[in-house]
């Protein structure tokens, strides 16, 4: 088996099950539970969370765990929005987010708060200068992704938290599901962004959990009321073996990012190197400068993404057309339409997404597949 899905889930590193596995026998206490085996599960809990503090190298910031990518992003865009509405009705966030921005802000527009969509450039990042022009007087809040995880494009962060300086009074949210522990921190933290979120899966850590890094200065309302966890801001008991199998899964993906950079670059050069061959494929995340090296979006022209995913599924090999969530809905992807990409790459979009389990040979056995596949499906073309 290939697995060339990891921007959609990453497999469970063995290791980081094992400490699922003991905490969860060995730590049976509520957190809020006064006697001792609350107590020591607090002390897993607030290690793991020092661990994610002193691995990120946080000053001045806080963690504060989820239930995943999706919750922080809802969390921070909503709890903002409904902390700050007396300030101001308006968001910017960009028209290439994951489903749980977009929507998230969707349901901000139907209680009246307006919200503006950044289109990106034809590379899929957003231009410094489209977010200034956006800004306005009552904008109360921007959120802009690290990495998409469609086309792995790589936001200009800093440049975009330049333009945001100015604007001390506007909150800078950013989803970086994505970039953490395949990008290096400084590509997506600098201090200017007040909140970030991330996701446990994406780094071989277990399904179901996430964190978000908060400013204790700038306030957000809680989603789920509840009974006083994470400072009052997230109600519910916290899941304890998967916070720490997270926070091994960090500490693991961060000991090995510099080999899992050369591993990548590696990879997705065997990959460019066959397709820029073809002129049948059209390759969308070539540029390194841009995409992360992990993700390569392209299209078999005239071919359905879809048949070609069941095609090298037939062989073992897994990789996806548009994000796990968009594909399931069989829509086309919200992403390359802002890019402006052609009916035909957007109908065809693939996406290889690599992840540390991987190696090269692997990345060799898939080329022939593609070669093999075109063959077979040449009749579509
Ligand atoms: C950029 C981005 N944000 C958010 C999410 C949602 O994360 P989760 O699956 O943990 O809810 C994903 C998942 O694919 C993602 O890629």
């Amino acid at each position: 088996m290939i697995y060339f899905d990891n921007s959609a889930t990453t497999p469970i590193d063995p290791r980081v099950l094992d400490t699922f596995v003991k905490v969860s026998q060995n730590y049976p206490g509520n957190p809020s539970s006064l006697h001792q085996l609350g107590r020591k599960a607090t002390e897993v809990l607030e290690l793991s969370r020092q661990q994610i503090k002193d691995i990120l190298n946080l000053k001045n910031r806080e963690v504060l765990f989820t239930s995943g990518g999706s919750e922080g992003d809802n969390l921070i865009i909503k709890g903002v929005a409904h902390n700050r509405k007396f300030s101001g009705h308006h968001i910017i966030v960009s028209a290439i987010e994951h489903a749980a921005v977009l929507n998230a802000a969707k349901q901000l527009e139907k209680e009246g708060f307006e919200v503006t969509y950044l289109s990106p450039d034809k590379n899929g990042q957003i231009r410094p200068e489209t977010l200034s022009n956006a800004i306005r007087n009552d904008t109360i809040l921007v959120s802009i992704m690290a990495v998409n995880n469609e086309t792995g494009a790589i936001q200009p962060l800093d440049e975009l938290s330049d333009i945001l300086q100015k604007y001390p009074q506007i909150v800078f949210h950013v989803d970086a599901v994505q970039a953490i522990g395949k990008q290096l921190e400084s590509i997506y933290l600098n201090d200017r962004i007040d909140f970030l979120s991330f996701s446990g899966h994406k780094f071989r850590g277990p399904r179901g959990v996430g964190f978000v890094i908060y400013h204790p200065n700038r306030h957000f309302d809680p989603l789920i009321a509840g009974g006083g966890q994470e400072n009052g801001l997230r109600g519910g008991t916290e899941n304890i073996p998967a916070i720490a199998a997270m926070a091994k899964a960090l500490r693991l993906s961060f000991d090995n990012i510099n080999q899992c950079q050369k591993k990548y670059i590696e990879m997705k050069n065997i990959l460019l190197n066959f397709l820029d061959k073809d002129p049948d494929f059209y390759v969308i995340s070539k540029n390194s400068k841009i995409y992360t090296p992990s993700i390569i979006s392209f299209a078999l022209i005239g071919v359905k993404g879809e048949t070609v995913i069941h095609y090298l599924e037939a062989q073992g090999t897994f990789i996806s057309t548009t994000s796990a969530c968009a594909s399931n809905r069989n829509q086309p992807s919200h992403v390359l339409m802002a890019m402006k990409e052609p009916d035909e790459v957007i109908k065809g979009e693939l996406r290889v997404s690599l992840g540390p389990q991987n190696d090269i040979s692997e990345m060799k056995n898939f080329v022939n597949q593609l070669e093999k596949m075109k063959d077979k499906l040449k009749v579509f073309i």
